[in-house]
């Protein structure tokens, strides 16, 4: 079951449509240039997680392209039809993935179209929480400078053009892994298609959890800004890269963290086995758990 609430000025809730039908014009931007932005949250017993951080995202990535989109106030008041329908349809459901899509609009319109999507949550992606990953490291071709340099590239927004993401997932389940960790051509670790990367040492009884720095041109992880502020209140030692594959190899534990999926233990790194810790992982999940 899928719900669609298109943002409609004329409708102060939002249009709810049927997802069934078609509902973007042929000469949509977002179809035809994959020209807009999205968001992916979690919401969990019809209250959606980290709203805030994802509507701050959404409108930075917006900035970046120059997309002129609705405001927060309208999006919430979208998200929650769409969640009140969603619940109405499948009551059984805690869990549901909610989009919020915004395309340049139709050509020659000058306006965007906006709406947002709430769905289930797949299977597969809550059972990668239990299994953990195999991962590649694959080459994103940008060196790690190039995103202050060149932004028209938009590699800190959240745009529809996720083509490549995708490709890159595909190619890392066709050399028998699952997921993917993109490197800069200067060796730097970037982050996942879908996902932050995130790693940790425990020495001494010292916790410290690293993450790729943000000026690498990679996107700001809601996930991972909530679980850095929530592991510094227990004590935990926060850093920010930059970090290169070896830093991955040798820590005591690597995780993929991303709003809909959570925390995702990496068990391998081009086929070379990790460390692993299910301490570490169940204590972050804890954590992870307080903002879900
Ligand atoms: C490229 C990329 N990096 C990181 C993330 C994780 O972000 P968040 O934790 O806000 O879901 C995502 C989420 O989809 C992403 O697409």
């Amino acid at each position: 079951m899928t719900v669609l609430v298109f943002l409609d000025p004329a409708h102060d809730d939002g249009r709810i449509v049927d997802a069934s039908q078609p509902q973007l014009l042929a000469t949509d931007l977002g179809a035809t240039r994959g020209d807009g932005i999205f968001e992916s949250l979690l919401a969990v017993d019809g209250s959606p997680r980290k709203e805030q951080a994802h509507l701050t995202r959404l409108a930075s990535s917006a900035a970046a392209l120059d997309l002129p989109v609705p405001d927060a106030e309208a999006w919430s008041r979208a998200i929650r039809t769409g969640l009140r329908e969603f619940a109405a349809a499948e009551p059984e459901r805690r869990d549901a993935v909610v989009k919020l899509i915004a395309t340049r609009g139709a050509e020659g319109a000058g306006r965007a179209t906006a709406w947002v999507q709430v769905a289930p949550v797949p299977a597969s992606t809550i059972e990668q929480r239990r299994t953990g990953l195999r991962v590649l490291f694959l080459e994103r071709g940008y060196d790690s400078t190039v995103a202050q340099r060149a932004p028209w590239l938009l590699l800190g927004a959240k745009t529809l053009s996720y083509a490549v993401n995708m490709a890159a997932i595909r190619y890392a389940k066709a050399h028998g892994a699952d997921d993917v960790i993109f490197t800069s051509s200067d060796g730097k670790v970037l982050e996942g298609p879908t996902s932050t990367v995130l790693l940790a040492h425990d020495r001494d009884g010292r916790k410290t959890l690293l993450t790729p720095q943000l000026e690498s041109g990679i996107l700001a992880g809601t996930s991972q800004s909530a679980l850095f502020t929530a592991a510094k209140e227990q004590g935990w030692e926060l850093g920010y890269g930059p970090l290169e594959p070896h830093d991955l190899l040798d820590a005591d534990a690597v995780w993929l963290i991303s709003s809909i999926r959570l925390l995702a233990p990496v068990l391998s790194l081009d086929g070379q086995d990790l460390r692993s810790s299910a301490a570490l992982t169940a204590e972050l999940t804890d954590l992870v758990d307080r903002f879900v």
